[in-house]
């Protein structure tokens, strides 16, 4: 690796954990069924801390967690006729963040017409999605497609997790096919090799050739061949910043939607998606306690592994934020390089940002 591209990349390294988000973009916030009617929920999105809840039609809505009037925190308020009242004066807010009455105002003064923000709204996989961007982009700019939601041919496991490093950090993990290493005693894939990168617009697509052992689950999920102790397939992985897929094709499709909470927490929403050889009809049955059972055995091992490792790979990037690293995957330079490019094209949208050179 020659000097200059070494210290371009290391440059990539360190910048790509210290990088805002592009909120131009769709972020899920919360898991829609945990909205209740009359409830706000807190949730944060890069730092800033959004109210979340329900007005009488049951439309989900999103405005800025601080009154306008001293800025209390709206969620510790209450919901009335589908606005949400501050507990500290009583000022209210419709859905789009007006202040539409304060208690002790003289009723022939008009009000006053600042807005607390609001932030345009999508109910989309159980999930409320936010666009902490130009509002008037929000249209334009579609949600992430799962296909297979609500497909009855699918069983889909919804799988939460925390993690405490940055987004960049944690998308570099499902990208990242070659930490098999770490999970080499649970039932996953082995002996990787990458064998195809490439990249268009905001997304990054890798595929790598991956061993599994013909096992009883290999076999419930169709990875297994006919013959022999083990089978080679494909892992096509893809970064769609700022989410994350991976997929086994026509066996999973395993979705990662990630809220950005700030610099060192990530909040994920993973959908995995699997096609079991099992009779649709008793799958339909089951669905709800094997997806139980899918995430405890097969899933949580796995999860409570990788956070360690993020865990461990953050903190050691906080002590020295300037220490110099030595990266040996095109794909991982590569979404470092989106990552960053991306924050850039939001600071700097007329120039198209500073250039990190090649992986
Ligand atoms: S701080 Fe909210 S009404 Fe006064
Ligand atoms: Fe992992």
């Amino acid at each position: 690796m020659k000097l200059d591209h070494a210290l371009k990349t290391q440059k990539l390294f360190n910048r790509s954990r210290s990088v805002g988000i592009n909120p131009n973009h769709w972020y899920p916030v919360a898991w829609a069924d945990r909205l209740k009617p009359r409830r706000i929920e807190r949730t944060t999105l890069w730092q800033q801390h959004i109210a979340l809840y329900r007005d009488a039609d049951g439309t989900a809505h999103a405005l800025e967690d601080a009154c306008l009037h001293k800025g209390v925190a709206l969620h510790k308020g209450e919901v009335v006729d589908g606005c949400v009242v501050c507990p500290y004066h009583g000022w209210r807010y419709d859905g789009q963040g007006r202040c539409v009455s304060i208690p002790y105002y003289p009723e022939q003064k008009k009000l006053p017409s600042a807005r607390v923000r609001s932030y345009p709204v999508h109910e989309r996989y159980n999930l409320i999605w936010v666009f902490p961007g130009d509002p008037d982009l929000a249209e334009a700019s579609p949600v992430p497609e799962i296909a297979e939601y609500g497909d009855p041919n699918w069983l889909i496991v919804e799988v939460p997790a925390r993690f405490p490093a940055h987004f960049c950090v944690v998308n570099e993990n499902p990208l990242d096919v070659f930490h098999g290493y770490l999970h080499r005693d649970l039932p996953g894939w082995y002996d990787p090799v990458l064998v195809g990168l490439e990249r268009d617009g905001r997304t990054i697509k890798a595929e790598y050739d991956v061993t599994f052992r013909n096992g009883w689950l290999a076999r419930l999920f169709g990875l297994a061949g006919d013959t022999g102790k083990e089978t080679r397939r494909k892992i096509v992985v893809g970064y769609h910043y700022p989410h994350c897929r991976n997929t086994m094709p026509g066996k999973s499709n395993y979705y990662f939607m990630r809220q950005p909470v700030g610099p060192t927490e990530t909040q994920s929403y993973g959908f995995l998606c699997l096609q079991i050889r099992l009779p649709q009809w008793l799958v339909r049955r089951i669905r709800k306690p094997l997806s139980r059972i899918l995430w405890r055995f097969l899933v949580k091992p796995f999860l409570v592994q990788d956070i360690e490792m993020m865990e461990s790979e953050q903190q050691t990037y906080l002590r020295d934020p300037e220490r110099r690293n030595v990266e040996i995957n095109p794909v991982i330079s590569a979404a470092q390089r989106l990552t960053v490019e991306q924050y850039d094209l939001h600071l700097v949208p007329t120039t198209g940002g500073p250039s990190y050179g090649d992986a």
